[in-house]
């Protein structure tokens, strides 16, 4: 496929997922993660032939106008959209299927200080919700989607959804016929348990203060209480 043609992919894209994109024209001049796009195939091609230095200005220039950093030795697929952008960071080792959507705060970074694959690797039609964060060499599956704010720092396998800091997975879901398995949250499970216990034993108090006050009762009506006389 010709470069005009990804590069028509990428609108389409865009006006696919931004139901906010009013025309193809809308999306070349003012869609900073277009740009940032359009900057990362010039430089990464220079990248992989080797050139020095020129990449990185390519991409430091992109960075400037748009918000976006992309290393130019991150592996990009077909119809990539950032929405909105600002703040997104995609480190040099970071591989990007086919259809995939990041959010503006997005960062794919590193964890290790050596030069080895040390960003994540994310397939295809992934998406990364607002202010994620996805580090280290991990895998993130097929359809997976990460949630807003989250911080995934382990594999995760296709059609997931991740919640949370650091990120587990909440469900399940079937894109062919729109089933989602929800997964039990097992710190809500946790706490709705303990709930559970202070239900019981603010039932126990409840019932042994009755008792008591019956006790009471009955002594000051000159019966004696249970036990009273043994002790006495
Ligand atoms: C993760 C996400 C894809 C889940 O969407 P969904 O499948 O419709 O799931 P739901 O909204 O039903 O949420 C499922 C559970 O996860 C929780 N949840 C959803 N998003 C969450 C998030 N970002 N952080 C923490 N918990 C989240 C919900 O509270 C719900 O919990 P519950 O089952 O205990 O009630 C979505 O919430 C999300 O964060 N999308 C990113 C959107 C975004 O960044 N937009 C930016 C536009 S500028």
């Amino acid at each position: 496929m010709g470069i005009l043609a990804e590069i028509r992919e990428d609108i389409r894209a865009a006006m696919a997922r931004d139901p906010a994109a009013r025309s193809a024209l809308e999306v070349v001049l003012f869609y900073p993660g277009f740009h940032a796009r359009l900057a990362h195939r010039l430089a990464h091609a220079l990248h992989r032939r080797g050139v020095p230095l020129i990449p990185r200005g390519i991409m430091h220039l992109a960075r400037f106008f748009t918000g976006i950093e992309i290393h130019p030795g991150a592996r990009i697929g077909r119809r990539f959209f950032i929405d909105h952008g600002m703040g997104v960071v995609i480190g040099e080792t970071a591989e990007i299927g086919d259809d995939v959507t990041l959010y503006q705060g997005v960062t794919l970074g590193g964890t290790s200080t050596r030069r080895v694959k040390r960003h994540p690797t994310l397939r295809d039609r992934v998406t990364v919700g607002a202010g994620a964060k996805v580090i280290g060499a991990v895998e993130i599956g097929e359809n997976v989607r990460i949630g807003a704010g989250s911080v995934v720092v382990t594999n995760v396998p296709p059609n997931a959804t991740v919640v949370g800091v650091p990120g587990h997975i909440v469900a399940f879901h079937d894109d062919s016929n729109g089933a989602i398995q929800r997964l039990p949250d097992p710190e809500w499970e946790r706490l709705n348990d303990l709930d559970r216990r202070l239900d019981e034993l603010r039932a126990q108090i409840a019932h042994l203060e009755e008792h008591l006050a019956q006790l009471h009762g009955r002594h000051h009506d000159g019966q004696e209480a249970p036990g009273t006389a043994a002790e006495r």
